[in-house]
């Protein structure tokens, strides 16, 4: 197809229109070439697609730290098909994912998000992610280019990095999956980089287009574009969201007064007309028809990568696999309610959750008896209403009444909605109603105070029965990712008989957010206990169980998009529960339900833990597949855990006046831990299994490792195989991962592995990549840390 010939054939005005979005997530059509609309939606673990409510639900995969876990490239792969199935389903062509920026910190708020603090493991499994969703027709979009790794200020900092750092280690895994799988679209940053926002800078002609020779369209993050005549001239292509912006009109007069050459302007359509055809949107094309999966299937897919993704990392006196009937005492909330995935645009609505609880129950080999209890209060937020927990008044199904409300009191619009999150975006009313209203009637199965709420920002109203409570919710943040995603909650005690009923309405006014979005969430929180209380039964349980099973985790306050951590503790008394049930229980073992990682001071008092990160959908029976030992763990943690936040090498995401220096250069993660001679708690790369291997390293050059694996122990298990390259001449703490593979074994078996080496490793850049002089040290390793055998090339 003649993409220049069509481009050709356009006005500037219709040029200039293709280059914004026409509403918050699709892309104009132009019938006159047959252009018709894209459709783009989050993200990097489910589909959400246009309408983000509970009546159009997304298969809810594990998060990007989870993925990474696998260290398995078919799995990316097949992660990748299944995500290409959910965009088609729900008219989608670009998921807006992988996000692919480093653990630099992990106070960085969206770290769950991104895959890991080591460039060549995130840009290899990216790739097979992209290929595998590009295969089916669906395009894949890298984001956020470039040194986008934490969330204080991201529209404003200023992240200052030398080149060889930028290219060595936050612009490697772009090169590599560029490389690897050219995806279709890049999402420029919102921050700046030495400078520039992302969406005017100068790189993404240079590196990406001309370097690189990628021919991909840049997407701008939403609202990154700031500004006309630079974003113009500079190589960002499509501005996001639209239709209002910094295009538009303004740049159609930017491009008449001569300030943005036309030239520019004609590449960015070209680019974004070849999107259209890949996507199968452009003239007579149909699109590629994806892969099918049935719902069966789907579910059977997250829980195995959920199941690959978990990684055992302490089991002493293999307390674990529980493969025979036991009594097990289940403590914390996160393992009654889980979190299966991080806050913020990755947030999808999951089709079903089935919770560590009930995965485990579900699951047990016959004769278990298992026991719940909560064990601490943690304040894990307002439990969002679903069609459990409401009825609605009119119809008196599970479920609420939403209603829009005009000024003169008649209803706009009525739904019937069964969750607890509303948002509603570029509706026809969005600028005619006076309010919306939510009612929905409660049923206390139990006695005592319960707590309703909402989370928003603006002037709230909530009506428990004849209790009316009004205030303002001031904005905690310029942040649409915040306010929208995260917001503020405000909550309201009433006290029930068990069985008794009442109704509440929440009233949520017009003009709340500063854009044309109505966006607020409504919860409750059950009668609670005191800590004392809660405490003593978590022990007494624990102490005449079998095995105690402790959940601790965060909670979506902490870990979410628009702000970073303040630290790396479990919040509410999870440690000290967990030292307690550990003090009097026979075996503890301990289930982590974070992205990302945690401090974990009772890590010597436990027998057992294992990382779920955030599991996805079927996290709960992903967890009783391990923890019963109908799967064997085989994931390896794709970031380094620190025993305190204070042996954190490299911690900072607060910048100082508008500044972020990233001033220990290319040592991030175990790079910056083996230089500074610290000791974590977790290597990079560490996992146990339930069998035992022996690795050989049979020969290496620069392209190659051979590797002999054999399965010594007695079951059927998986080995991830790491080789590190050091060179001769650096200093020996200066070891990278250049290379690693999976390889499954029956007992007995053994398997010579021929792992494929990062070319990239083994150059430097200055100004460009250089070849490194003197030979390097090829080395097996289990982990970044372990000694290895070596060979030198
Ligand atoms: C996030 C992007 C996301 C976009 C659309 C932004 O706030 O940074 O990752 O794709 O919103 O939801």
């Amino acid at each position: 197809m003649d993409i220049k010939a069509k481009v050709a054939q356009l006005s500037l005005e219709d040029k200039i229109k293709l280059l914004t979005g026409e509403d918050f997530w699709t892309t104009y059509a132009l019938a006159d070439i047959g252009l018709r609309k894209m459709v783009v939606s989050d993200g990097p673990s489910g589909v959400r697609g246009e309408l983000w409510d509970e009546r159009s639900p997304s298969l809810s995969l594990p998060s990007a730290t989870a993925f990474a876990s696998t260290w398995d490239t078919e799995v990316m792969g097949v992660i990748g098909e299944v995500m290409a199935h959910e965009a088609r389903r729900k008219n989608v062509d670009v998921v807006l994912g992988p996000t692919i920026n480093l653990h630099r910190s992990p106070l960085g708020g969206r770290h769950f998000e991104a895959y890991s603090e080591d460039s060549v493991l995130s840009g290899k499994l990216a790739a097979a992610f992209v290929r595998g969703i590009q295969h089916q027709g669906v395009g894949a979009c890298l984001k956020h280019f470039v040194a986008n790794d934490a969330e204080t200020d991201r529209h404003t900092v200023d992240n200052i990095l030398d080149d060889q750092t930028l290219r060595e280690v936050y612009a490697l895994p772009f090169e590599i999956a560029v490389r690897d799988s050219n995806p279709w679209t890049i999402m420029s940053a919102y921050n700046r980089v030495n400078g520039p926002k992302m969406a005017a800078s100068p790189l993404l002609n240079s590196m990406l287009k001309s370097e690189w020779g990628w021919d991909g369209a840049v997407i701008s993050d939403w609202t990154g574009v700031q500004s006309t005549v630079d974003t113009g001239n500079e190589g960002n292509d499509l501005e996001m969201p639209g239709p209002i912006g910094f295009w538009g009109e303004k740049l159609l007069a930017a491009v008449k007064s001569g300030e943005v050459s036309e030239k520019a302007v004609d590449s960015k359509v070209e680019r974004i007309l070849l999107l259209a055809s890949r996507v199968g949107k452009l003239a007579e094309q149909e699109s590629k028809k994806v892969k099918q999966f049935t719902n069966a299937q789907l579910q059977e897919i997250a829980r195995k990568i959920g199941s690959q993704s978990i990684v055992l990392a302490k089991n002493q006196n293999s307390v674990l696999p529980l493969e025979s009937a036991k009594t097990i005492a289940v403590v914390g909330a996160h393992a009654r309610f889980g979190r299966c995935q991080g806050g913020g645009s990755a947030t999808v609505y999951p089709t079903e959750f089935v919770t560590p609880l009930e995965g485990l129950t579900s699951n047990a080999p016959a004769g278990t008896s298992i026991q719940y209890t909560l064990g601490v209060n943690a304040d894990t937020g307002l439990i969002q209403f679903d069609k459990n927990y409401l009825k609605n008044p009119v119809t008196g199904a599970g479920g609420c009444l939403a209603e829009v409300v005009a000024p003169d009191g008649s209803i706009l619009l009525s739904e019937n909605r069964f969750g607890g999150f509303f948002n509603w975006a570029t509706q026809p009313w969005m600028f005619q109603y006076k309010f919306i209203r939510v009612s929905g009637i409660f049923t206390a199965d139990n006695d005592g105070e319960y707590q309703f709420g909402v989370g928003m920002v603006g002037n709230y109203k909530v009506t428990i029965g004849d209790a009316v409570h009004e205030g303002f919710i001031p904005m905690h943040s310029d942040d649409l990712g915040e306010f929208v995603l995260n917001p503020p909650c405000r909550s309201f005690g009433h006290t029930l008989r068990k069985g008794e009923e009442v109704l509440i309405q929440w009233e949520y006014p017009q003009g709340s957010l500063p854009i044309p979005i109505a966006s607020f969430l409504i919860g409750f929180r059950e009668p609670s206990r005191s800590q004392a209380e809660e405490f003593l039964d978590a022990t007494a349980l624990a102490a005449k169980s079998d095995v105690a099973i402790v959940f601790v985790g965060t909670t979506a306050e902490i870990e979410s998009e628009g702000h970073d951590r303040k630290d790396i503790s479990l919040p509410d008394g999870q440690d000290q529960l967990v030292s307690a049930v550990a003090k009097v229980a026979k075996q503890t073992i301990v289930v982590v339900n974070s992205g990302s990682p945690v401090e974990m001071p009772w890590f010597d008092e436990v027998d057992a833990v294992l990382f779920t990160y955030f599991g996805g959908q079927q996290m709960g029976s992903a967890l009783a597949d391990v923890v019963y030992g109908v799967v064997n763990p085989a994931a390896r943690t794709p970031t380094t855990w620190a025993r305190l936040m204070s042996d954190l090498p490299v911690v900072n995401t607060t910048p100082t006046k508008g500044e972020l220096h990233y001033s220990e250069g290319r040592f991030i993660g175990y790079r910056a831990w083996r230089k500074s001679n610290r000791v974590p708690l977790i290597p990079f790369g560490h996992g146990l299994s339930y069998t035992s291997f022996t690795t050989e390293l049979l020969s290496a050059d620069k392209s190659t490792a051979k590797v002999k694996v054999v399965n010594t122990g007695k079951r059927f298990g998986a080995e991830v195989v790491q080789i590190y390259a050091t060179n001769s001449e650096a200093e020996l703490f200066e070891r990278r991962l250049v290379g690693f593979a999976k390889v499954e074994l029956q007992p007995g078996e053994s398997a010579t592995v021929d792992v494929a080496l990062e070319p990239l490793v083994f150059k430097s850049f200055h100004g460009k990549w250089n070849g490194v002089a003197g030979n390097w040290m090829i080395t097996l390793a289990e982990n970044a840390f372990a000694q290895g055998s070596s060979i030198l090339v």
